[in-house]
């Protein structure tokens, strides 16, 4: 008899799975930690890999190319972005404690202290940025001293992006729309991260930027391919706001509900995206942020939402309209040409009346940013679950067979030479093949089959005495546990079933 209670006690299970099986390790463990680090273990590391690659596959197919830009930069840079007068998150203070929070919806000076209980009091405005110095504190120029050395590291990878984009638009014949992608590591100082890879002080971001003529934000040209596409939403303001509801991407797009096509385009990809690594659907949604919410560059922001079971529902993907706002303040504190020629102008330019041309207009930007950890927190918890079976609990981590860690382990069935050694020899050429496999002869079947099943690998071949005689394994697949006796030919065919990226 099988059957799930993927509830009991599920959270901090997976937190220990994490840590035992090495997907998550505290960084600095060995000086006791610090909150806000995790560092990526072996199988966290190839789990995370999967998702990038996965990621850059998805955003390739839209035609964009990627760019790797610097993840420290000078003063300037977030001061024309208006990360150091506005990328600040309001704190409150325990009166007892002294423990310092960040308002959220838990936490509020109406609320007590979840340390110790005691009094809330207002902080004020906290700035996430991380500073450091760059090179020699003080320079020389012109008679004046000038302190060039001030530095912070990013808290997204989108402004660089931005710097470039007067390259960026050569490189694509200055031609609008294109997308630019980075991915990387970004920079918070946040104010109280407690919990795992929610809140990190360090973590991954992967952003794409679409930059597009404001007046064809409605004119997406695939528009048509995600427009029957049904989301789940909740608008943030107006009659509906706060109300859930399912439309089309196109119903959305042309009641008013999302703004823009360019939007609504985006939002269907990042649906389509973490439906696509396994994420359920019925645990996603899309709830606009209200404006006192909106990141001091938005002019409106929808955030994908995960539904946790320890943490409720919680962004893992913003998908921002920035108008033109970045190119515009980079434009003017840098005295950069940041501009673009109407479309039809460009035409004209080449064929030399550029004089004719009209002013430059600068381009909007449509920007969804996926958070990849909380990714990874959302497929682990999303994939846990425990059966009984016969006497036993079983843990499983149900991952996609395609973003699993390890797509197969190999086992004789017994610690016997003879197996031992047809075993490493089917190990090695699935390895050759470059599929990613494990080799396993310690502890009994069970066991082995016990430890692959909380890793998630979806394939496990037994090697036994008929495969000596008869070049036959035996295939067990992860959610089934169904065993199936193939050729040893056609193993890798089996292994490689429903491989889509
Ligand atoms: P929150 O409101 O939860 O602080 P945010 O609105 O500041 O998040 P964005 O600025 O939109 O987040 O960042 C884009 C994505 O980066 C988020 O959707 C999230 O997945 C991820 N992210 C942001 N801050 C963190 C963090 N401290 N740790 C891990 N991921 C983060
Ligand atoms: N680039 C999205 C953000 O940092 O808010």
């Amino acid at each position: 008899m099988v059957s799930t209670d993927i509830k009991e006690g599920g959270r901090d299970e997976i937190a220990e799975l994490a840590r035992r099986r090495g997907f998550l390790w505290l960084a600095f463990e060995i000086y006791g930690g610090a909150a806000g680090f995790y560092d990526y273990a072996p199988l966290g590391a190839l789990l995370k890999r999967r998702v990038e690659t996965a990621w850059r596959a998805f955003y390739t197919r839209e035609g964009f190319y990627e760019i790797e830009t610097t993840s420290v930069a000078p003063r300037d840079v977030f001061e024309a972005s208006g990360h150091l007068e506005s990328f600040t998150d309001r704190t409150v203070v325990c009166k007892h404690c002294k423990t310092f929070f960040r308002v959220d919806e838990g936490i509020d000076i109406n609320k007590s202290c979840p340390e110790c209980g005691g009094e809330l009091e207002a902080a004020g405005e906290f700035n996430l940025m991380f500073q450091t110095r760059i090179g020699v504190p003080k320079g020389e120029r012109g008679g004046k001293v000038l302190d060039k050395s001030e530095g912070y590291l990013r808290p997204e990878t989108a402004q660089g992006t931005f710097l470039n984009f007067p390259r960026l638009l050569r490189f694509n014949r200055d031609k609008l729309p294109f997308g630019v992608i980075q991915i990387g590591k970004a920079y918070r100082n946040e104010i109280s991260p407690r919990q795992s890879l929610i809140r990190l002080r360090e973590f991954t971001i992967a952003e794409a930027e679409v930059f597009v003529y404001p007046e064809e934000k409605n004119k997406h040209p695939r528009f048509e391919e995600v427009k029957e596409r049904k989301l789940r939403l909740v608008p943030g303001e107006g009659a509906q706001a706060q109300e859930e509801m399912e439309k089309t991407v196109e119903e959305a797009v042309r009641s008013g509900t999302i703004a823009n096509e360019y939007l609504g385009y985006h939002i269907a990809k990042v649906d389509e995206f973490l439906e696509g690594i396994g994420i359920p659907r019925d645990k996603l949604r899309f709830r606009q942020h209200e404006p006192e919410e909106m990141a001091h560059y938005a002019r409106d922001c929808w955030d994908a939402e995960f539904f946790s079971d320890r943490y409720a529902w919680m962004e893992i993907v913003g998908v921002a309209d920035r108008g033109d706002y970045d190119l515009s303040s980079h434009a003017s504190y840098s005295n950069t040409d940041m501009g673009v020629y109407p479309q039809q102008q460009s035409q004209v330019q080449a064929e030399g009346e550029a004089e004719k041309a009209k002013a430059k207009i600068i381009p909007h930007v449509i920007e969804p940013s996926y958070g990849i950890d909380r990714i990874i927190y959302a497929l682990l918890e999303s994939s846990f679950y425990k059966e009984q079976v016969g006497k036993e609990k079983r843990k499983v981590l149900r991952f996609k067979k395609e973003m699993a860690p390890i797509r197969a382990a190999v086992f004789p069935l017994l610690n016997r030479d003879e197996l031992k050694r047809k075993a490493k020899e089917v190990f090695q050429d699935l390895r050759n093949e470059a599929i990613f496999v494990e080799y396993d002869d310690s502890g009994s079947i069970g066991r082995r089959y016990r430890r692959q099943d909380e890793i998630g690998t979806p394939y496990c071949v037994t090697i036994d005495y008929d495969t000596l005689e008869d070049d036959t394994v035996t295939i067990r697949e992860r959610d089934t546990m169904k065993q199936v006796r193939v050729p040893v030919a056609e193993v890798k065919e089996v292994l490689l079933k429903g491989r889509e990226r």
